[in-house]
């Protein structure tokens, strides 16, 4: 019934491309993923997510054997197949200093322009620096074939690992960055699907349609946002640490207040992952270039008050242990520490710009023997931090330990027995790096408890 849905392609299959893909297919588009990284695409196309997020393989599975989704490395067939081609490839931070790294972009748009020869809207869905769509929009006219009508728009995404599909499929709104109500008009029709998933469950999702300088920025300015958000709170933290308050009863204080809001106002060691630390970067590094840098000073000041954080966890580490400051910090060689958590935040397996890991890396180079323990991090940790030792469990960590350290709030630490844990370390002494723990009940089971703005 009614007009043909346009097809859809997802070039990048990460977290972001992957996630799409699968679940535009699941509402029911013709879909393909693309990628240059051949083993991504087998493992994808064998029904194999190649990371974790909840309730994902599930989906790849069903849409693979409904024959609506397919992988590929070939852009001939991409080009070839879709109406929309939506760029969500990454943007890391560059080698050399704070702005974004739009390398992989660049290949991908030249990369399909060239085999473009028919009309088709390429819609870039990667966190850029604003100004980017523009300059897509010339790499496109300078590498399409002549004639093939090819239009540039922007639609930036907003979803969180862990959540990422509840955030495709139900967002709490969409952007459409574009220039000709043709480039309006298809955007419609590839998110009708979701448009409709909404109106069977009594949601709306808001629409705003605007230009590209625009679109580009509502995806930085938000993420900019919650970590000066975040930031705040931790600032907070520090403030109740030398006032003897705590921090998370002042979060629940004001966030009664709407205008604030309780969410994002979790002090701890601090905003990581491979989103929020690069973005508040690249966005300095563009005002600058801009002319207007100092708007965004405050961003400098919010990514240290981050990395103050992480700091914070070995200052706590020695002032547990007993152990002395030396011209390098603190020394606390002959020791040895649980870290429980590694992964930037709970239910992924991520470990990019990890604080968690950060603070691992940290306490080896104060000299502690590490041992580390993640529900799903562990391989991507290992490869990133090699001095520690990997524990096979929350149990084989812990064991023989002077110190535990939560430092990623995952369930299985959450409702760890600390009776049971006091029994088998060397020292009952804890540091709740993301306040996620009942302080009474540990302080109960004879630990010596300490957390991120709260009172010893
Ligand atoms: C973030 C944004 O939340 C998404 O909206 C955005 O789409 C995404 O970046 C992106 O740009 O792609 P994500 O990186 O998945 O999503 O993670 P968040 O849930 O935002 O958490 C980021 C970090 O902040 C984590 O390390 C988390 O532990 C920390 N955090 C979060 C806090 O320390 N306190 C809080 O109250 C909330």
């Amino acid at each position: 019934s009614g007009a043909p849905r346009p097809r859809l392609t997802f070039l990048g299959t990460g977290y972001l491309g992957a996630t799409y893909a699968i679940c535009f297919a699941e509402l029911g588009y013709e879909v393909i993923g693309f990628d240059v990284d051949q083993a991504k695409i087998e493992r994808l196309g064998k029904g194999e997510v190649p990371f974790h997020e909840p309730g994902l393989d599930e989906l790849l599975r069903k849409n693979l054997a409904g024959g609506r989704l397919r992988f590929t490395t070939s852009m001939e067939e991409v080009a070839e197949f879709g109406d929309v081609h939506f760029i969500c490839v990454g943007t890391p931070q560059r080698a050399d200093g704070m702005a974004a790294d739009l390398s992989y972009v660049e290949s991908a748009v030249t990369g399909l322009a060239q085999h473009l020869h028919r009309k088709a809207l390429i819609v870039g869905k990667s966190t850029v620096p604003v100004g980017t769509a523009e300059w897509v929009e010339q790499l496109v006219r300078r590498h399409a074939p002549g004639e093939s009508g090819v239009e540039v728009a922007w639609s930036p995404e907003f979803l969180q690992e862990g959540f990422a599909v509840e955030d495709v499929l139900r967002p709490n709104r969409v952007i459409f960055g574009v220039k000709s109500e043709w480039a309006v008009g298809l955007l419609y029709e590839a998110h009708k699907a979701l448009f409709d998933l909404a109106t069977t469950e009594d949601r709306e999702v808001p629409v705003v349609v605007t230009d590209f300088a625009t679109a580009e920025l509502v995806k930085v300015a938000a993420n900019a946002f919650l970590a000066t958000k975040i930031s705040f709170i931790n600032a907070m933290a520090e403030i109740c640490e030398a006032a003897g308050a705590d921090v998370t009863m002042l979060a629940r204080s004001i966030g009664y207040d709407q205008r604030i809001g309780n969410k994002f106002l979790r002090a701890g060691i601090g905003f990581g992952g491979g989103c929020l630390p690069k973005d508040i970067r690249a966005f300095q590094a563009r005002a600058q270039e801009l002319g207007v840098g100092e708007a965004l000073r405050f961003l400098h000041e919010v990514d240290l008050i981050n990395q103050r954080r992480r700091q914070r966890i070995v200052q706590l580490s020695a002032e547990l242990l007993d152990r002395p400051f030396g011209p390098n910090g603190p020394d606390l060689s002959g020791t040895r520490i649980a870290v429980l958590g590694a992964t930037f935040k709970p239910n992924s397996d991520d470990v990019r710009d990890s604080p968690a890991l950060s603070v691992a890396r940290k306490l080896t180079r104060s000299g502690a023997d590490v041992y580390i323990y993640d529900p799903e991090g562990m391989d991507n940790a290992s490869r990133e931090v090699s001095e520690a030792t990997y524990s096979k469990s929350i149990v084989d960590a812990v064991t023989g330990a002077d110190l535990v350290c939560v430092l990623t709030e995952w369930e299985e630490f959450r409702n760890a027995d600390p009776a049971v844990l006091g029994e088998i370390v060397a020292g009952k002494k804890v540091i709740d790096g993301r306040n996620c723990l009942d302080a009474t009940v540990w302080r109960r089971a004879g630990w010596e408890f300490r957390a991120m703005g709260r009172p010893a």
